[in-house]
């Protein structure tokens, strides 16, 4: 291979590094503008299950959309992505629960820990475990959502 060539090649290949360290730059900058977090539900569950969760008050402790509840002042797990962690069954089972924390066993103060809503309607616990189920997360965000939840729930440092 002549002087030449051998340049020529390598160029190209400095040339193809460069682009290639750039696109994944790009891609990372993108991720960070992305919100990672969208549903599945159907407009008719979304509007129903909002509701719900206004009435019985769950935004009083958890943060849902990034919104964050009014104080801060209970570490609740965020529910962004929680349909990624958790199943509809398991999310019916926990909302049906007279007693959520033989499920999930709570860190808190009782006034602070997940209230029981066996009382609630069939209907309207059925409507919030599928709309909890949609709360998806993107994928490049899955690792973080989890680091979040387990360090809400345990109190403890996550590691992978
Ligand atoms: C008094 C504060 C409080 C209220 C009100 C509340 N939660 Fe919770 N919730 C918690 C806490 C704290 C936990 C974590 C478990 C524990 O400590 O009991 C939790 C756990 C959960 C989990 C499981 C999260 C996970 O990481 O798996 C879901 C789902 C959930 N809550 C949904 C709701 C919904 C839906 C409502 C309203 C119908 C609601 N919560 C109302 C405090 C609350």
């Amino acid at each position: 291979m002549k002087a030449g060539e051998k340049f020529v090649l390598g160029s190209i290949g400095v040339l193809l590094l460069f682009g290639l360290i750039r696109s994944t730059m790009h891609v990372k900058q993108e991720h960070e503008r992305d919100i990672p977090y969208y549903s599945t539900a159907p407009q008719d569950v979304a509007a129903r299950a909002t509701e719900i969760y206004r009435v019985n008050g769950c935004k009083e402790c958890h943060s849902l959309w990034t919104m964050k509840d009014m104080m801060e002042s209970v570490p609740a797990p965020i529910l962004d992505g929680i349909g990624s962690l958790r199943t509809e069954a398991w999310l019916y089972d926990y909302l049906s629960s007279a007693d959520p924390q033989s499920i999930l066993k709570s860190r808190l103060k009782k006034e602070y820990r997940m209230p029981s809503y066996a009382s609630l309607p069939e209907q309207d616990r059925r409507v919030l475990a599928q709309y909890l189920a949609s709360l998806k997360v993107k994928d490049w965000y899955l690792e973080q959502t989890r680091k979040a939840e387990y360090e809400k729930l345990t109190g403890l440092e996550y590691k992978k």
